[in-house]
């Protein structure tokens, strides 16, 4: 069999040689019931891929940076978190970042990638799991360890267009072409669904999903599904026995991801402007939205296209043919995937925390979610998640206009820092119902969001 690309199998086989650590007890009396501490465990230990670099990898890569360092950073842990945008554990992890693990590479140790990689970020110097990362840069990361162990950072696809964002869909897309709908492995002339690599997805908090009736952007999975969220495993050696044996873990993890609640926003609150706002904020957007406090309500809307008018591209991005695929397999039998109508209206608790917004990252603070004029065209930002980089006034990330898109000649890690809203997937238009208000009315607006 030639050799799996690299990349594939980081993302997605089981680690079987750490299964002993979350193995389930038989004797326990509660194992059909999901449990969230069960699932934190096996998220913070267990490395569901099996690692697709040497531990070696990770230490000698600074050697394939650019530009050329020329000796190993002082602090290079710090300099390895800053470069890809990962996170320090809250957590026992060694010396990795959150989304990196040990695991086992045949008979040596390696670096295993886990959900964590996109599940897991920081802000004002905390970590948080089930926090979208919006600092990370994916395809740097897969493309520079590769190199540091192979030579070649080939990718089968584009693994990120803009850092922050990644193309998780294409990931599932590309593993489905080698799969029959019975699970069995493909091996000659792969299924054509349509790849495509310009979604730029932006990683949706997790604390979100428990008021969820269906996931997704689109909403096009009942949010009930284990099996949806265990399409990761589906790298050529895992056969169907693992997805089924693995379900119940993936039932704990999802009980653990219902179990997180949004962080509080930690800085001052003018508290007789946020109820303003909340008066307004009630009358113009909770019919989609939903109501905050005690007695909350969300209408878990799919608002169609031609009313939300965002990007369409991650819209039609995930083929009929895909959707019909999947239906036909083990992971659409209890909850089929349904036909895209529009984008899900999301709950909005934690959302001072979650910049840059919409599915696609495309617009860095409430401010400009609320007047499409003022949302910039081209911009970058530091990419830190510090309390210097971030923007207390607009809520997001402080950004930098620029006039034009990124060098060509500079290299990928500097292009992907540059957002350029005129490119495919990137385009910053739509979501209009606050630009009526003024600039006192957004103002409250904005307060009252900094309390969900
Ligand atoms: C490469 C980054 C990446 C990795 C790794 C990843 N995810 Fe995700 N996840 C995403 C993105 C992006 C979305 C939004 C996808 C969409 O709607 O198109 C998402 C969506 C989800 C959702 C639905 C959230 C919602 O509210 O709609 C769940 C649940 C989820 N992921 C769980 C997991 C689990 C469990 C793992 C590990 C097995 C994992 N993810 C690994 C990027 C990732
Ligand atoms: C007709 C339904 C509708 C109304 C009314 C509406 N929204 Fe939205 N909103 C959406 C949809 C759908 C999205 C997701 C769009 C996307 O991701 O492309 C969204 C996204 C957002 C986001 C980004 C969330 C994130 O995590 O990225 C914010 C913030 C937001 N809306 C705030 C508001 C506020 C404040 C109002 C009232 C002024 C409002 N919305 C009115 C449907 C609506």
């Amino acid at each position: 069999m030639k050799a799996w690309p690299i990349a594939l199998a980081a993302l997605l086989a089981l680690d079987v040689g750490d299964a002993r650590v979350a193995e389930p007890d038989a004797t326990n009396p509660d194992l059909a019931k999901p449990d969230a501490q069960r699932g934190k465990r096996a998220l913070f230990t267990r490395a569901f891929v099996p690692a697709p670099w040497p531990l070696a990898a990770y230490d000698n890569v600074w050697k394939v940076w650019e530009p050329a360092a020329k000796e190993k950073p002082a602090d290079y842990d710090q300099a390895f978190r800053r470069r890809y945008g990962l996170h320090p554990p809250p957590y026992p992890n060694g010396k990795l970042p959150m989304g990196l693990r040990e695991g086992r590479l045949l008979f040596a140790k390696g670096v295993a990638t886990d959900c964590l990689l996109c599940h897991a970020g920081s802000i004002f110097g905390t970590s948080y799991p089930g926090l979208g990362n919006a600092a990370l840069d994916i395809h740097a990361l897969f493309e520079e360890l590769g190199k540091a162990t192979t030579g070649s950072g080939r990718l089968p696809f584009k693994f990120s267009n803009v850092r922050g964002t990644s193309e998780a869909g294409a990931f599932a897309v590309y593993l489905w072409s080698f799969r029959e709908p019975d699970l069995s492995i493909r091996l000659q002339d792969r299924y054509d669904f349509e790849l495509r690599d310009d979604l730029c997805e932006d990683v949706p908090a997790w604390w979100l999903l428990k008021k969820k009736k269906t996931m997704y952007f689109t909403g096009t999975t009942d949010a009930r599904s284990v099996r949806s969220i265990m399409q990761f495993m589906l790298t050529p050696d895992n056969t169907r026995a693992v997805f089924e044996k693995e379900e119940s873990t993936y039932a704990d993890i999802q009980a653990y991801i219902l179990s997180l609640e949004a962080p509080k926003y930690p800085l001052p609150i003018d508290r007789e402007l946020a109820r303003q706002g909340e008066g307004l904020f009630n009358r113009t957007c909770a019919k989609c939205h939903g109501t905050y406090g005690a007695k909350w309500t969300y209408p878990n809307k799919i608002v169609p296209m031609e009313t939300i008018g965002t990007d369409a591209t991650r819209f039609h991005g995930l083929s009929r043919k895909l959707g019909e695929h999947y239906n036909r397999s083990w992971f659409g039998a209890k909850y089929p995937s349904m036909e895209a109508k529009g984008y899900q209206a999301p709950p909005l608790d934690g959302v001072w925390a979650t910049a840059p917004y919409f599915h696609h990252g495309a617009v860095p603070t409430l401010h400009d979610v609320l007047d499409s004029n003022s949302r910039p065209r081209i911009f970058t930002r530091s990419y830190g998640t510090g309390r210097d980089d971030y923007d207390a006034v607009k809520v997001g990330w402080k950004v930098e206009a620029l006039s034009q898109g990124a060098d060509p000649k500079q290299p990928g890690i500097e292009r992907r820092k540059v957002y350029d809203t005129t490119q495919p997937g990137r385009g910053n238009g739509g979501h209009t119902f606050g630009d009526h208000f003024s600039d006192a009315e957004r103002r409250a607006v904005v307060e009252y969001l900094k309390t969900l």
